[in-house]
């Protein structure tokens, strides 16, 4: 890229009563991210402009926003990745309230989080209070565990940007969640009930953008959604499996 190239911006402003997007432009040198454009933008032409961040290293998940209409960190998206010719859009999760510029407020996230039913280790296997596990078990759990809680899989998910199913429905983060702890080889819990009545795993259909836009690479949809699907349809449809689960005890 041209260290010397001029972008234009278009960074949405306003809080939850309205807003409108505001034409910023800026010298952009190599190297850069969004994340460091909206901070000088900040620092030289609009010092009120309201982002969340704080790592700049993709790690703490603060950062989302919808960079050119696509859910995205900020502070992991290249400008030399965007294209070269056009103005720059960035604009807050769209599928949460605003609450200043590029700030949203998250927390029914965090509520859907407690209603899950937490993690219940089944007695120790040994004698001095230690359990064994096989490795297989631990590595398929593993992966759900780079979750940054960015929140841009929620935000994607048509079932609550479009249908507003937030009273019905978890979303992908909480589904993978969920999937996480009832595949943890020591947990004794059942939740597939309140996956399949409360939770709203029906009103999935695998369309897989929430694993597109995951910044971890998480196999959300295949590797912990469709099981988590599975799981139900055996549980509540399937009367051997059914039978079998009630002498199982999970
Ligand atoms: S795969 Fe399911 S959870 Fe993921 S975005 Fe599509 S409908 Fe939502
Ligand atoms: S699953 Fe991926 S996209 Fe969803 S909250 Fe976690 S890190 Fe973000
Ligand atoms: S600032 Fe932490 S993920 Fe972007």
């Amino acid at each position: 890229m041209d260290p010397s190239r001029r972008v234009q911006f278009r960074i949405w402003r306003g809080d939850k009563n309205g807003g409108a997007f505001q034409n910023y432009e800026m010298n952009v040198s190599e190297g850069m991210v969004v994340l460091d454009c909206v901070h000088r933008i900040q620092a030289e032409q609009a010092p009120d402009l309201a982002c969340r961040w704080n790592c700049k290293a993709g790690k703490c998940g603060s950062c989302s926003a919808e960079i050119n209409g696509k859910p995205c960190l900020m502070c992991m998206t290249r400008m030399d990745t965007l294209p070269p010719d056009q103005v720059v859009t960035v604009e807050p999760m769209r599928s949460f309230p605003s609450i200043r510029d590029l700030v949203t407020d998250v927390s029914w996230n965090f509520r859907v989080k407690k209603k899950i039913k937490p993690f219940k280790p089944r007695k120790p296997d040994n004698a001095d209070g230690s359990w064994t596990m096989f490795q297989e078990d631990i590595d398929r759990v593993q992966e759900f565990r780079k979750c940054i809680e960015c929140f841009l899989c929620q935000d994607v998910c048509h079932v609550v940007r479009d249908h507003h199913k937030e009273e019905e429905f978890i979303g992908p983060r909480f589904l993978m969640y969920t999937a996480a702890l009832e595949m943890h080889p020591l947990d004794t819990e059942d939740r597939l009930a309140d996956l399949k009545d409360r939770d709203g795993i029906g009103y999935c259909n695998i369309t897989k953008c929430c694993t597109k836009v995951c910044p971890e690479h998480i196999g959300i949809t295949d590797n912990a959604i469709i099981p988590m699907k599975e799981r139900v349809v055996d549980q509540f449809y399937d009367p051997l499996t059914r039978l079998f689960r009630m002498f199982k005890g999970k």
